[in-house]
């Protein structure tokens, strides 16, 4: 088996599922169950004898070090993370915990279980550490895209988090000799998303008839990859990958913000046409800027593509309808989420916005 942290938040979620339905070998979910974790994204595999789970904090050394010694995981995969830019702006504190001393500890336990290991098992053991392109900043509009050589130059406390973890790991690969991979993705989607981040929000909004807001002018440009090709992608770096390297991961699929909320509006006028007759683009808002917002990320896959013949199997189109399609079909689901924590949330973070 393997062992997942962060198993129970979306893309974390979504790669057990895609491993229990791709393979005989089980899965242990070690997950602090935060407001991100939600047990509902895990319902469908819940009385699977293949799946486990384990409630814990990755910063927990000695009871990483105990799951480790019972379940004995041939790779350990690191979802685990504080994941949101707009609350690492809010409150950096519990990125630096989780992502930078959580990690630091999770290979500390991973270390001293490797040591422990001998043979096939410590030949063939991973580390694989989930990370973001955000960890190198923001392109001009004619700047060339991330390589796995480009230079770090994080810029919010969410991407410096992420960064600071990326380099333990490297760290613990070129001192210790810790067997790691690290994979660097751009923006995911998909479903099981926590509504904070932009598509489920803009979904979720949209249907709710609540404004949908964008920062700023709205020409911020991400790279959108669906969740499901992210998590391929994971799976095979994790089993053919090289030690010690790093992946770029993304879906070639550049887009300004203002021009993806547009698309999922024109997805949903034609699979939930508003009662009224009127376009959901109406309900799109323009609102202050995200401070230190980057302008642009653009992802080059040209070494994942080469070396493990990964690419992605979803179009820009074709992932995003699935998606509307996910989220107008799971309303149970929806309604879960988007109590509690999320209204919390969303007057925290767009109550003191005023529309420009
Ligand atoms: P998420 O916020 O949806 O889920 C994070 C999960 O980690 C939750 O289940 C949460 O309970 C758990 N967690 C948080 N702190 C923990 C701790 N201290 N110990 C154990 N579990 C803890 O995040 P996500 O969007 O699924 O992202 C997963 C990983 O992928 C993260 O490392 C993120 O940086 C990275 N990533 C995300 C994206 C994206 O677009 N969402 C893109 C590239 C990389
Ligand atoms: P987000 O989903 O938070 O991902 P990230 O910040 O990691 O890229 O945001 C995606 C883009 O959408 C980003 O440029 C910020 C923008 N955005 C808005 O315009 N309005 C919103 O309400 C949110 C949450 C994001």
């Amino acid at each position: 088996m393997i062992l997942v942290t962060g198993g129970a938040g979306f893309i974390g979620s979504n790669f057990i599922h895609g491993w229990l339905a791709g393979g005989t070998s089980g899965v242990v979910n070690f997950d602090k169950l935060t407001y991100a974790g939600n047990p509902d994204n895990l319902r469908p595999v819940g009385t699977d004898p293949r799946y486990a789970f384990v409630q814990g904090d990755i910063g927990d050394y000695d009871l990483v070090t105990r799951v480790l010694s019972s379940h004995k995981p041939l790779a350990v995969v690191n979802f685990a993370a504080e994941s949101h830019v707009d609350r690492s702006i809010h409150g950096p504190e519990d990125f630096i915990q989780t992502n930078i001393v959580g990690t630091f500890r999770l290979l500390e336990a991973v270390r001293s279980y490797w040591a422990s290991l001998s043979g096939d098992e410590r030949n063939s053991f991973r580390f694989l550490h989930v990370s973001t392109d955000e960890v190198y900043g923001s392109l001009e509009p004619h700047e060339t895209a991330f390589h796995e050589k480009s230079a770090y130059a994080p810029n919010s406390p969410y991407a410096a988090s992420k960064a600071a973890a990326d380099h333990l790991v490297r760290s613990y690969h070129r001192t210790y000799g810790l067997p790691t991979l690290t994979t660097n993705c751009s923006n995911n989607y998909g479903p099981y998303q926590f509504p904070e981040k932009l598509v489920p929000l803009v979904i979720l909004s949209a249907l709710a008839g609540r404004p949908l807001p964008i920062y700023g002018d709205g020409q911020n440009v991400r790279d959108w990859l669906y969740v499901g090709d992210h998590c391929d992608a994971v799976r095979k770096v994790v089993e053919r990958g090289r030690i010690g390297e790093t992946y770029n991961i993304g879906g070639n699929s550049e887009m300004a913000n203002i021009d993806l909320v547009r698309l999922i509006c024109r997805i949903l006028d034609g699979l939930r046409p508003r009662p009224g007759g009127q376009k959901y683009q109406a309900l799109i808002t323009h609102v202050p800027d995200r401070p230190g917002h980057d302008r642009r990320y653009a992802v080059d896959t040209s070494k994942i593509r080469a070396e493990l013949g990964w690419k992605p199997a979803e179009t820009f189109e074709s992932g995003l309808r699935r998606t509307v399609q996910w989220y107008l079909q799971n309303s149970d689901w929806v309604r879960a989420v988007s109590s509690g924590e999320y209204l919390r949330w969303v007057d925290r973070n767009y109550a003191r916005r005023e529309q420009t």
